[in-house]
């Protein structure tokens, strides 16, 4: 287990998945306005991948749409798997490390909120989505820690993660420089000295 699994595989433990849900819904919010907006993916089945699902209330959120036929939840941490297991029934969930995980098919909407910072290996990971995205597909991510985001910087000393740390300007590039074309970018919830959630999404 890495060090950012461990350290929310303790968090699930306290409870703390339930804070995240609470202060992360705003911004996954309006990640299903754009979708809508965006797309008319949601108009038609579709299905759903969830990449860093914490207990997996995205999935069911997902799951709420009567179009969507299947949402998958992956999470390193088996004891956010073992509480999304628990809530829901209908969705399905993998306990396994990302960055070592193969696609098992491919998927119209590929989803991560808080996530993506903690991968190594970024461009890895952004090529085997734009290669499993079904054709019209869209990729879409909220990323809290970024350069631009002061208070964001210190979270690796201050809750004992190892993080990715880019500016908005390279993260729009990892997604061109792997097969992306029209990248788009938004930011959420601007507040003071809070940056807001930067949105990231790409249509295939
Ligand atoms: C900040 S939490 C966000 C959880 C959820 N998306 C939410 O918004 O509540 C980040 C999640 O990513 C997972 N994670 C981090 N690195 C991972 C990796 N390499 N493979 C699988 N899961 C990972 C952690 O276990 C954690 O549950």
């Amino acid at each position: 287990m890495n060090i950012n699994i461990k350290t929310f595989n303790n968090w699930a433990l306290q409870n703390k998945d339930e804070g995240m849900e609470k202060g992360h819904t705003s911004s996954v919010n309006k990640i299903f306005e754009i979708i809508s907006s965006e797309s008319s993916i949601i108009k038609k089945s579709f299905n759903f991948l969830d990449l860093g699902c914490g207990n997996g209330w995205v999935v069911r959120k997902a799951l709420n749409n009567k179009n969507c036929q299947y949402a998958l939840g992956i999470d390193g941490a088996p004891e956010m798997i073992k509480k999304a297991r628990k809530i829901d029934k209908k969705g399905d969930y993998i306990n396994t490390d990302i960055e070592h995980w193969s696609f098992n098919k491919t998927y119209d909407i590929i989803f991560s909120m808080e996530t993506f910072y903690y991968f190594s290996n970024l461009d890895s990971i952004i090529n085997k989505i734009y290669n499993n995205l079904n054709k019209n597909g869209m990729i879409i991510v909220g990323i809290d820690h970024y350069l631009e985001n002061k208070p964001s910087l210190s979270w690796d000393k201050e809750f004992n993660l190892s993080l990715n740390t880019l500016s908005i300007q390279e993260w729009v590039s990892k997604f061109k420089i792997n097969g992306f074309k029209n990248v788009q970018c938004i930011v959420h919830d601007k507040k003071e000295d809070w940056n807001g959630t930067l949105i990231l999404y790409a249509k295939k």
